[in-house]
């Protein structure tokens, strides 16, 4: 007999679930309610449930160097940098000042502006200007749909053995399961695709938000740098 463990999530069932995750702190709050006064944007922030599962992710893995794709007003970025190994730093890439700015204020006042290092630009060449070294423990990956498989490659290789990468918007709103998709939905096919037929990682998609990867790089992996 099938048993059906997925339950649906109500809104006061994900309430209830937030109540009860860590809170990522006041200055997260505000931040979360800043970027709603932007109105439909806001859309884009991850919810505070993802970002207490990043913080998490982080303390576990003792992170020293964190890489984001995808910064806008740095609720996620936060989140990680609460996570952070004592000397640790997050880089985390955007293509918005506008955004951005409103980003390195809160992160002023949550008091992480020394573990956080912005670099404006499109993420490509952010990572490309990145060492080649396998140094990063952890990587969030939320940035233009189409761009995702690109920031894989140049990411996997730069992962340490055992490091995490964290791909947000995988289900794109369960678009993704369906084989006439276009656009972003498509993207997102093709990347998926791409995740688990890489053999240099071992990899979960989580039905948390709008699903999330994570993709663990193996200690012996097949190309790429290392
Ligand atoms: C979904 S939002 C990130 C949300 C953020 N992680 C959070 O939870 O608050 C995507 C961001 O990617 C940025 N972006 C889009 N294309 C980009 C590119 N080519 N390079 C760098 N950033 C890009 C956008 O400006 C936007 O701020």
């Amino acid at each position: 007999m099938k048993v059906d463990k997925d339950v649906q999530l109500t809104d006061e069932l994900r309430q209830y679930m937030v109540s009860h995750g860590t809170s990522s702190g006041a200055v997260a709050q505000e931040l979360i309610e800043r970027t709603h006064a932007l109105g439909q944007a806001a859309e884009m922030q991850i919810p505070p449930e993802q970002g207490a599962l990043l913080t998490l992710l982080a303390q576990l893995l003792d992170a020293r160097l964190v890489v984001e794709v995808g910064t806008f007003t740095g609720y996620s970025t936060l989140c990680l940098a609460r996570g952070l190994a004592p000397g640790g730093r997050v880089v985390t890439c955007d293509l918005s000042a506008e955004w951005t700015d409103i980003a390195r204020a809160a992160w002023r006042r949550a008091g992480l502006s020394d573990r956080i290092e912005l670099r404006l630009g499109p993420a490509a060449e952010t990572l490309a200007s990145l060492p080649e070294e396998p140094d990063i423990d952890l990587a969030f990956i939320d940035a233009d749909k189409p761009g995702y498989i690109g920031y894989w490659e140049q990411l996997v290789p730069r992962l340490r053995p055992g490091g995490l990468i964290v791909a947000d918007n995988v289900f794109y709103g369960g678009a993704a399961v369906d084989p006439s998709a276009v656009g972003n939905a498509s993207a997102f096919r093709a990347f998926n695709d791409h995740v688990s037929a890489d053999v240099r990682v071992e990899q979960v998609m989580l039905p948390i938000a709008d699903g999330v990867t994570l993709a663990r790089k193996l200690p012996l992996s097949f190309g790429g740098m290392s």
